[in-house]
């Protein structure tokens, strides 16, 4: 069984005020549950995704702090330096203490029209780079509505990982890479698809993959709409190794909840 995994995406939220007050609530919880079993957080792997102008306080808290708790940033550029204003690099994040980086998050692709040929530079660029994927892909509810789900996942997995899934260049890590699958549809809306759903997906995704990679199974996380009443009903399926969570990550005490309940599930 894989390390349960709970990424906090906080989009563009939080300022430091915030972020320190967010992760002073987190030392609190670990320090209740000291003496106690082992808190929660300790048996999960958890990624927090701040905004960009927060990942170096972040980053230091947490050098700091007993707290393991792991960074993310939520975007990437795939050039490794120069004449691209206003663009970050991935030798920039692993300078600031990034061991993730969110690709090709919905918002992303729907909203600043990123493409599938920009977002697989940025795989590339990040994979190199020694830092791990989280990669997201989802469908909108026109393609579900149309039956094409799975023809809309496979065509963005494919066009991101290609050379790797024809066993070209399989690099390192790849256990620690992160798949996160979004349907477009239940992102921010409160509507989602059924675990059962989800699952099914998620064991496609997995058998198309492993066809490919061969070094290792990257985990598979679920993300649209998940807060602390339905995780425990995500967790339950076997396929889910995780999820990233969005608006109810905003609150600490939300999220170490979705921690607490889907650990427990997974791990017991
Ligand atoms: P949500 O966002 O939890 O607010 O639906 C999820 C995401 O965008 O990753």
């Amino acid at each position: 069984m894989s390390t349960p995994c709970f990424v906090a995406n906080w989009k563009m939220n939080k300022g430091i005020a915030e972020a320190e007050a967010y992760l002073q609530t987190f030392e609190k919880h670990a320090a209740q549950r000291t003496g106690a079993p082992l808190a929660e957080t300790d048996r999960a792997e958890t990624i927090l995704a701040p905004p960009f102008t927060a990942l170096s306080f972040v980053s230091e808290f947490l050098k700091r702090s007993s707290l393991r708790v792991d960074l993310a940033a939520q975007n990437v550029h795939y050039r490794g330096e120069g004449a691209f204003t206003g663009e970050i690099s991935p030798s920039m994040l692993r300078d600031v203490g990034c061991r993730y980086v969110i690709i090709g998050h919905s918002e992303r692709r729907h909203i600043f029209g990123e493409t599938d040929p920009e977002i697989r530079r940025k795989l590339d660029a990040v994979i190199k780079r020694g830092l791990r994927p989280i990669l997201c892909i989802g469908e909108t509810l026109e393609e579900r509505q149309g039956g094409r789900t799975w023809a809309v996942l496979e065509s963005q997995l494919s066009k991101a990982f290609g050379k790797f899934l024809q066993g070209h260049e399989e690099p390192a890590y790849v256990s620690e890479w992160i798949i996160a699958y979004e349907p477009v549809w239940a992102i921010g809306t409160g509507q989602t698809p059924t675990p059962g759903d989800v699952a099914s997906v998620h064991q496609k995704v997995r058998e198309y993959l492993s066809e490919g990679l061969k070094k290792g199974r990257p985990r598979i996380l679920y993300g649209g709409s998940v807060n602390e009443d339905n995780i425990e009903t995500f967790m339950k399926e076997k396929e889910i190794d995780g999820v990233l969570v969005g608006g109810a990550s905003l609150s600490a005490d939300k999220f170490l909840k979705i921690i607490d309940r889907g650990t427990l599930v997974k791990r017991g």
